[in-house]
C-alpha cells in the first residue's frame, strides 16, 4: 500500500493520501476538501470556480473529456497519483418534466452522471496502483425517492450514479478499489438557494423529520469516513445522510 499505514494510528486519518474532489469549489464540495485535509490527505478541487481552499485547484469541466484526462494527469504530477476519487460536481435544474428541453435534460445527464464516468476512468489506474483505492460518488435522495427541488432529468442522472456505483463496487472489489455513494436529502447550499424560493425554505426545513436541512460538514464527515481506513470493508454501499426523509 501507497498510504503510510493510517490504520496502525488512526483509522479516520486521510494522512498521506491524495485526494481528488469534484466540485470542490462549493457547498458539500467545498466541506469535503476541508474535512479531507484536515484529516491529513493532500486535496485537488477540480471545479468550473476557483478556490483557495485546495492545496491545488484545477479547472475542469467534468463533462469533458480531454479537460478530465488533463486534470487527473495534473494531480498526478502536482500530488501524487490519487488514492480517493469524490465526485461530487453536479447540477440540479428545477421544474417540471413537461417543461424539461432536450439541451437541459443532456446537459444534466452529461454533468451528473457522465462527469461521473469520465472521471473514474481517468482516475482508475491511479487508485488501482494505490492499492486501497476509494471512490465516492454523491448521489441523492432523488436517485432513491423522488428529488423534493430538481427536475427529473437530475433524479435520472442521480438513479444512474446510484447503479454505477454497485456495478463498480463488485467489479473494482479485487482490484482494490472500494466505491460507496452517499445521498444527501436537503443541504443548506446553493442548490437549495436557487431552486426554493425563500418564503418557501422553513416550511421545507420543517418538513424533514429533524426539521431542518443538513449542514454541508455533515455530508463531508460521512464521506471523508467511507474514503478511510474505518471503512476498508465497505464497499457498495449506498448511505443515506436525509435527517429522517425516508
Ligand atoms: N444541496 C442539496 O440539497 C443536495 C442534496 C442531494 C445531493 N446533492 C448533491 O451534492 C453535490 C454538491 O452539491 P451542492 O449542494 O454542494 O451544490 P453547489 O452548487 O454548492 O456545488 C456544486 C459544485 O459543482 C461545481 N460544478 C457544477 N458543474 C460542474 C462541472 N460541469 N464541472 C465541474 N464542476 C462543476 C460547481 O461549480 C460547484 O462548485 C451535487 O452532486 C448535488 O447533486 C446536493
Amino acid at each position: 500500500m501507497r498510504q503510510d499505514n493510517a490504520t496502525d494510528r488512526d483509522p479516520a486519518s486521510l494522512s498521506g493520501r491524495t485526494a481528488v474532489v469534484t466540485g470542490g469549489s462549493s457547498g458539500i464540495g467545498e466541506a469535503i476538501v476541508r474535512h479531507a485535509r484536515q484529516r491529513g490527505a493532500r486535496v485537488a478541487a477540480l471545479d468550473l470556480e476557483p478556490t483557495s481552499g485546495a492545496d491545488l485547484f484545477v479547472a475542469c469541466d467534468v463533462s469533458v473529456e480531454d479537460e478530465v484526462r488533463a486534470a487527473f494527469e495534473k494531480v498526478d504530477d502536482a500530488l501524487g497519483p490519487a488514492d480517493i476519487l469524490v465526485n461530487n460536481a453536479g447540477i440540479a435544474p428545477p421544474g417540471r418534466f413537461t417543461d424539461l428541453t432536450t439541451r437541459s435534460w443532456e446537459r444534466t445527464l452529461a454533468v451528473d452522471l457522465t462527469g461521473v464516468f469520465l472521471c473514474i476512468r481517468e482516475a482508475l489506474p491511479q487508485l488501482r496502483a494505490s492499492g486501497d483505492g476509494s471512490i465516492t460518488n454523491m448521489g441523492s435522495i432523488a436517485g432513491r425517492h423522488r428529488s423534493l427541488t430538481a427536475n427529473a432529468a437530475y433524479a435520472a442522472a442521480k438513479g444512474g450514479v446510484i447503479a454505477l456505483t454497485r456495478q463498480l463496487a463488485h467489479e473494482l472489489a479485487p482490484e482494490r478499489v472500494r466505491v460507496n455513494c452517499v445521498c444527501p436529502g436537503l443541504v443548506g447550499t446553493e442548490i437549495i438557494r436557487r431552486n426554493v424560493p425563500e418564503n418557501e425554505q422553513a416550511d421545507l426545513a420543517r418538513s424533514i423529520p429533524m426539521g431542518r436541512f443538513a449542514a454541508p460538514e455533515e455530508i463531508a464527515t460521512v464521506t471523508c469516513f467511507l474514503a478511510s481506513a474505518a471503512a476498508s470493508y465497505l464497499t457498495g454501499a449506498v448511505v443515506d445522510v436525509n435527517g429522517g426523509l425516508l
